[in-house]
């Protein structure tokens, strides 16, 4: 068979899904339409907008992994708001402890009688023993940001190509291929600095990339995923890992991992199963079970040279922290999701049902004779339209196929399954069944057929 599936076969798939979805769903039609009156894009934030639906999908709500939608489909959930909700929507102890707190006081600007326990439980959780909170995970990295520049009194960050750390200007910036030069990221609104002057770039998996933009002894952190996976699931070579913290020990940079989407490698998230030591952890996202929240910790010596670089800096602003970040309902979600949510048996039904699907996936692309590859990090999944697994954000560059994943994507929620928007990711919950692992293979298996034909 010949692999490779002609645009036009794509396109009038694609055509033909959309008008499934307008015919099906006439509440998210009208809602779409309703609320033009009052959103810019009428939706409440402008990429809810960039699904490949027709018309933005209304959600009626949502409980374990079961999305309604206005219309009354209900879906099995397989984005989980991109991981916001990697523990099912509104798990039971959750749902609880935001109740009761929720009468008993939301925000004080101090901290709650809990916070000491739940101090306890991030070190057990994730492994470092201090910690510091915001809102968002792009809050988090922003501030771990300006931490490492203050206590090292280094200018220079480093990231990987393809790399995604939230809203944070400093991390949004791209490699030149041609030059290998750090450029903004040009897709960027209303920046007037050009934060390429204090970030360098380097391809994920290249150690003498790496070693050579650590040399001039500049560079604050090393701010990167354990594995990209936000430009497709690109995990790390072996022994990638302790290389690269070697070289960072030796030039004296704060070696940073942001696992606010690898956290779905393993209980207490992909640092610690591998035992990469880092010096500074961010966790957002599924942290606090979805509720708006995000953590960082560090080492000791790390905190020590934060609270010297606190003590010497004049009375004022420290540009670190937002006013209810810490706030009393947030404290009692991340207790509840520390204590109930982020738990050995839940990784191990998440890990297991994972697999299976992974499994499940490769024997479909196999058969059908596709030149496709499955990518998996713990719970999460990615089908990847190439024929082997990235090594870097060039590698998914130069294979993207964006009318395969939009199809892929429409094809597969006009079927009662839903997957992330961007890449085809797969997320598998505590709350996933073995049902609804089948019921993806099956529409999968649709999919290819349709395309055979
Ligand atoms: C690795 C990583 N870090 C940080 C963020 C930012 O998270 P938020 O948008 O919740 O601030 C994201 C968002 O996708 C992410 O993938």
């Amino acid at each position: 068979m010949n692999p490779s599936i002609a645009s036009q076969r794509i396109a009038a798939l694609q055509q033909a899904e959309r008008e499934r979805f307008i015919a099906t769903h006439p509440r998210s039609v009208a809602q779409a339409e309703a609320a033009r009156a009052h959103y810019l894009f009428g939706v409440p934030l402008h990429w809810m907008r960039d699904w490949p639906t027709p018309a933005t999908l209304a959600v009626h709500s949502a409980q374990g992994i079961t999305l309604t939608c206005a219309d009354g489909h209900r879906y099995a959930d397989f984005c989980l708001g991109d991981t916001g909700a990697m523990f099912g929507h509104s798990p039971a102890p959750l749902a609880h402890a935001i109740a009761e707190q929720a009468a008993q006081g939301l925000t004080c600007m101090l901290p709650s009688t809990r916070s000491p326990a739940v101090g306890e439980a991030l070190q057990r959780v994730f492994g470092l023993p201090l910690w510091q909170m915001a809102l968002s995970a792009s809050d988090a990295n922003r501030f771990v940001l300006r931490w490492a520049r203050a206590i090292t009194g280094r200018p220079q960050l480093l990231v990987f190509d393809g790399c995604y750390h939230g809203a944070v200007d400093d991390t949004l910036v791209d490699l030149d291929p041609a030059t290998g030069r750090t450029l903004p990221r040009p897709s960027v609104l209303g920046q007037v600095h050009n934060h390429a002057a204090f970030t360098r770039v380097v391809p994920f998996n290249d150690l003498a990339a790496l070693e050579a933009a650590l040399a001039a002894g500049d560079v604050a952190c090393l701010l990167a995923e354990p594995a990209l996976t936000n430009f497709g699931l690109v995990p790390p070579a072996d022994g990638f890992w302790p290389a690269v913290r070697a070289l960072c020990r030796r030039h004296g940079v704060l070696f940073v991992m942001d696992e606010t989407h690898t956290v779905s490698t393993a209980l207490g998230g992909y640092a610690r199963a591998h035992a990469l030591d880092p010096d500074v952890l961010v966790v957002g996202k599924a942290v606090a079970g979805g509720l708006p929240c995000a953590v960082y910790g560090f080492t000791h010596a790390v905190g020590a040279r934060m609270a010297a670089a606190k003590a010497a800096a004049p009375e004022g602003h420290s540009g670190i922290g937002t006013t209810l970040a810490g706030n009393a309902l947030t404290l009692a979600a991340l207790d509840a999701a520390l204590t109930h949510l982020h738990t050995a048996p839940n990784y191990r039904h998440m890990l297991a049902l994972a697999a299976e699907l992974e499994q499940g996936l490769v024997h479909r692309i196999a058969r059908a004779q596709r030149p496709w590859t499955v990518t998996r990090l713990g719970a999460r999944l990615e089908l990847q339209f190439m024929p082997h697994t990235p090594r870097h954000a060039q590698d998914v560059r130069d294979h993207a196929q964006s009318e395969l994943e939009a199809l892929t994507h429409l094809f597969m929620l006009n079927r009662g399954v839903l997957l992330t928007p961007f890449h085809s990711m797969m997320l598998v919950s505590p709350e996933t069944r073995e049902g609804d692992v089948a019921a993806l293979l099956a529409v999968f298996e649709q999919l290819l057929d349709e395309l055979a034909r």
